[in-house]
């Protein structure tokens, strides 16, 4: 595309578009990239720049983009038919789906509730929740409980159990109570193996979940369910926190009747090096939601999982009104569906699970060098998500993350910060020498802005 078409569309996009998550006037003076091509793990703009996209399109992209066999499962489904309704219809490509995703999960979880991005999942996790003890003879437990510092979505039920203050303080007229837990206090540089504590580390996760059994131990009666990101707080700061932390928020949750919400909308589908990030800590949870890596990054969908005792409590005749009435209109898209199955496809064929492992180690070694610069610190990871904060001392540069960001862009890649955190979140497709270069261009991006 030639400037003079580049700059019309881009005209024409500030004309017209607001973007999500953008203080719009941040481009006032600036441009989007506008896009061309997307392929592996790379961006491609129209002036034929290349960008790493090391967060995978926000999170979303397991196997890199325009993946040849997720784009003929769509061609494939779109020759068949395109979206149904899905009450009094059904078909294949959502049957299978739930199958192997039945299969695939945590034990326990056999049923499977469609919907179509991560905040409905967790809408459709609380409602199903509250509706359950309704049902159940318990109607006093109507609270939710969540962790300071966690996001769920941007829908008003999850925001209701959100507590990052920056997205979510504004709204509290509009949201419903919740009840707040501290985040568990573990020191991240330290933690090397989320699974091995040191005896410092057992203390803290054992004070957490003290404060969390006190809370249930006086309010059970009134608590339905916790929702909590298992293993990392993502949007919240990308905070890491020991598996024991989520055993014993299971064994808590048993002790006192309460439900367990695995939210791993985001780090689902072996971000951590796990399938799924609950297995770090070999518990189940009593609902799971999934979305983003899904469907392979190529289109909205997303689940949310129970087992048989939340189901049957809502199955009976209809005059009993016990039925969940929930749903939209997008609900099990055919061709989102068979996105999903050609991406799980992918898993199984390509072992990706063990790929990560390996590389994951290449990613720990680089990171070593990381540690050596003087503006970073508390360089944590998990899999194939790492994470460190930019030095925050100088109060006249506030932004240090975006300036960081769009430093990034003239180096080829894309640092999108959060806050002062930089992290990746890399597609599980990259290979050791993508990995030996994003860190290599991520310090000369801090070199260059730190030194200015
Ligand atoms: C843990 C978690 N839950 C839910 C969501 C919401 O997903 P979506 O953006 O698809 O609505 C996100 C989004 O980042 C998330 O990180």
């Amino acid at each position: 595309m030639n400037q003079d078409q580049q700059q019309q569309w881009l005209a024409k996009d500030r004309q017209y578009i607001w973007h999500p998550f953008t203080q719009m006037k941040d481009y006032a003076t600036r441009d989007h990239i506008l896009m061309e091509r997307a392929e592996g793990t790379f961006l491609y703009d129209a002036d034929g720049n290349r960008y790493y996209d090391t967060i995978s399109s926000w999170w979303v992209n397991p196997h890199g983009h325009s993946h040849p066999r997720i784009r003929s499962a769509i061609n494939e489904q779109l020759q068949a038919f395109d979206h149904v309704q899905f009450s009094g219809f059904t078909h294949v490509p959502a049957i299978r789906l739930a199958e192997r995703l039945v299969q695939m999960a945590p034990d326990g979880l056999n049923k499977v509730f469609y919907s179509d991005n991560g905040s409905t999942a967790v809408e459709v996790a609380l409602k199903m929740s509250f509706q359950y003890w309704q049902q159940s003879g318990l109607t006093s437990k109507t609270k939710f409980v969540f962790l300071e510092n966690s996001y769920h979505g941007d829908t008003l039920g999850a925001v209701s159990v959100g507590g990052v203050d920056l997205y979510h303080a504004l709204y509290k007229p509009l949201l419903f109570h919740a009840l707040k837990l501290p985040a568990p206090q573990v020191a991240q540089q330290q933690l090397n193996d989320v699974t091995s504590l040191t005896a410092e580390q057992q203390q803290a996760v054992k004070t957490s979940l003290d404060v969390a059994e006190q809370l249930f131990a006086e309010r059970h009666a009134e608590i339905a369910g916790i929702i909590i990101e298992p293993m990392i707080q993502a949007a919240g700061g990308m905070n890491i926190y020991p598996a024991a932390y989520l055993s014993g928020l299971r064994a808590l949750c048993d002790r006192y009747n309460i439900h367990l919400i695995a939210d791993e909308v985001a780090v689902g589908f072996a971000r951590t090096g796990k399938m799924f990030a609950c297995e770090h800590a070999d518990i189940s949870p009593d609902i799971l939601c999934l979305s983003k890596a899904l469907t392979g990054g190529v289109l909205p969908l997303s689940v949310t999982m129970c087992g048989d005792q939340i189901y049957d409590a809502f199955y009976d005749d209809y005059e009993t009104y016990k039925t969940f009435f929930h749903g939209h209109g997008y609900t099990a898209n055919a061709i989102a569906c068979a996105a999903a199955n050609a991406s799980l496809d992918i898993f199984a064929e390509q072992h990706t699970v063990g790929h990560v492992a390996t590389l994951a180690q290449e990613l720990s070694t680089q990171l070593e060098s990381l540690k050596e610069l003087a503006h970073i610190s508390n360089v944590r990871q998990l899999g194939l998500i790492a994470a460190f904060d930019l030095q925050t001392s100088n109060h006249a540069r506030p932004r240090i993350g975006f300036e960081t960001y769009l430093q990034g862009l003239k180096h080829g890649i894309i640092l999108r910060p959060l806050g002062n955190v930089l992290y990746y979140w890399l597609p599980l497709c990259v290979t050791a020498d993508d990995i030996r270069d994003i860190v290599r261009r991520t310090k000369i991006v801090l070199e260059s802005v730190f030194n200015n």
